[in-house]
């Protein structure tokens, strides 16, 4: 991180995989960095108080509310965000699975929801449903009542744990 410049700081890290530098306010959150400074909108604002998981994103692999993080303290941090996962075309076994078991309705939780099941199935692509609730318990969905979603992320783990362990069968 450089010294402030007329009231700026100047922060640079790795995200979705490219290194970036810019200059932020100091008391901008990482939620206003993503979204105002570089523009990425898929991170979503809901309630900007740590309680609704809608802004999670992952910084060193783990799912952190990004409202609750000052953007500085992403200096040199490996940062993910929804526009990290998939192409459009080609999707994120996670984002295939919410699809398909309709998880998404009016999809504001979406974003969130997929970065949290992507840090837990990172960690252990053997979750079970347990581990997928309390992974997912800080991320709050006003539509879908939640059962497509648990169940989305267990078909994602089945998909991923098989693709791993043909992954090692094969080497
Ligand atoms: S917007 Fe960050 S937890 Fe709700
Ligand atoms: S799909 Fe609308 S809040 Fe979850």
């Amino acid at each position: 991180m450089k010294l402030p410049h007329d009231n700026m700081i100047e922060i640079s890290f790795r995200l979705n995989g490219k290194p970036v530098s810019l200059q932020i306010n100091p008391w901008d959150s990482a939620l206003a960095v993503l979204r105002d400074n570089l523009g990425l909108t898929g991170t979503k604002e809901g309630c900007g108080i740590g309680e609704c998981g809608a802004c999670t994103i992952l910084v060193d692999g783990l799912a952190v509310d990004s409202c609750l993080m000052l953007g500085a303290q992403l200096e040199g941090r490996d940062v993910e965000t929804i526009e990290g996962l998939g192409t459009g075309e080609i999707l994120h076994p996670i984002q295939e699975k919410f699809l398909s078991h309709g998880a998404v309705q009016c999809g504001f939780c979406t974003p969130g929801m997929i970065m949290s099941a992507k840090s837990l199935l990172e960690g252990n692509a053997k979750a079970d449903k347990k581990d997928i609730v309390e992974a997912l318990s800080g991320n709050l969905c006003r539509c879908t009542g939640y059962v497509q979603i648990v169940e989305a992320v267990e078909d994602a783990a089945k998909e991923i744990s098989e693709a791993t362990e043909s992954g090692r069968n094969r080497s």
